[in-house]
């Protein structure tokens, strides 16, 4: 079988990358095989072949966390999946040793261990979920992570109420999912972006106000205006670092800013006096765990949520994927399709 695998770190993925003939993983008890249909990137793909995420990467290394695909084979005591099931891959790994030891529990797929850039893969049953059906393959391939982030930062601690205002960074893998789960949940959403025709893209998409970063380079003032200087109730944090002060001065008091991303630097200078005097409530987000997958996808059933796949790119041309990834090109999710349809 071929997979992607990153042999070194390097700045552009054709210099990390090479495309590789393995075998076909075994499957030992309480493990899965799968046969991958379809995987999706992530940032945080494009910072681990650069050395930026983890400082010590396990090398060699198949990338990639996101990915849906078709149950092969089973190995013994698997309760929960049989041949032909159709199943997204989970965030956090656990060890397959169900009897044994296990691995510390924080493993992720496509840093800590191989991803799903490859044609098969086999994970305990416990780091997969079944998909709902109304999903096609590379749509489901898209939940894992971005999926995950949005609805665990608007849907589980404190979930949103209907007619709160919920502003949004940017247009990319999370902050699409956040516009949709809003909007299932009755919210106000302004999403925030640099590009007017992703704006028009989200506006399309049921987002009620958008405010271009180039026309409001202090758009935490126009926030305030446009909610009669109340401020939000909850801001969904990508940009992180130089970032975070303004979403202090855009959020209400006992609101929340739910910290998911660092696209503006991992450090940030902030004043403690909004926090306290405003109650404002911080929380780190980490995607999330089985469980919440497991409701993520109920709600996605119940109110046909798709999932937006700006492009998808064949296999053997994934490392395209990363380039209109890094030159930030895209509207929601870029996913390679690994086998057909
Ligand atoms: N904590 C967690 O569990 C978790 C999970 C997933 C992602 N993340 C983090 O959340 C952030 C977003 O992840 P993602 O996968 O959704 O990313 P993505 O798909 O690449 O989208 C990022 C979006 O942010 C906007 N943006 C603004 N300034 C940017 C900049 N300097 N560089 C790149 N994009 C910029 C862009 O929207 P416009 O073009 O519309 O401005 C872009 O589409 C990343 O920092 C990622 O590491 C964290």
């Amino acid at each position: 079988m071929k997979a992607y695998v990153i042999r070194n770190l390097a700045n552009e993925p054709e210099q990390a990358f090479r495309r590789e003939e393995m075998g076909t993983p075994p499957v030992g008890p309480g493990e899965v095989r799968v046969r991958m249909c379809a995987a999706s990137l992530n940032f945080r793909d494009l910072l681990i072949f650069r050395g930026q995420y983890r400082p010590s990467l396990p090398l060699p290394l198949v990338p990639l966390s996101d990915g849906c695909g078709i149950v092969e084979a089973v190995g013994d005591r698997v309760r929960q999946f049989v041949p032909g099931d159709r199943v997204a891959t989970t965030f956090f790994q656990e060890s397959s040793d169900v009897g044994g030891e296990g691995l510390p529990s924080r493993i992720t797929l496509g840093c800590e261990r191989d991803g799903v850039l490859a044609e098969r893969v086999t994970l305990p049953e416990t780091g997969l979920v079944r998909v709902p059906d109304h999903l096609s393959d590379q749509e489901a391939s898209t939940l894992t992570c971005a999926g995950l982030t949005a609805w665990n930062a608007l849907m589980e601690e404190d979930p949103v109420r209907p007619g709160d205002t919920v502003l949004i960074q940017g247009t990319g893998g999370v902050s699409i999912f956040a516009l949709q789960f809003a909007r299932i949940s009755g919210c106000r959403t302004i999403v925030l972006s640099r590009h007017e025709d992703k704006l028009d893209r989200a506006k399309k998409l049921g987002a009620s106000e958008t405010l271009c970063t180039g026309a409001f380079p202090e758009w935490e003032k126009e926030v305030r205006k446009r909610t009669d200087g109340r401020g939000v109730d909850r801001v969904i944090e990508v940009m992180g670092g130089t970032g975070l002060p303004r979403s202090l001065e855009a959020v209400r008091s006992g609101g929340r800013i739910q910290i998911i991303g660092i696209l503006s630097g991992v450090a940030s200078s902030v004043s403690l006096l909004p926090v306290l005097m405003k109650e404002i409530r911080l929380r780190g987000i980490l995607v999330g765990d089985r469980e919440m997958f497991l409701r993520m996808n109920r709600a996605m059933e119940v109110n046909g949520l798709v999932p937006v796949v700006d492009r998808v790119y064949p296999f053997e041309e994934a490392l395209e994927a990363y380039r209109v990834l890094d030159r930030g090109e895209a509207f929601g999710k870029l996913v390679v399709r690994i086998s057909p349809p």
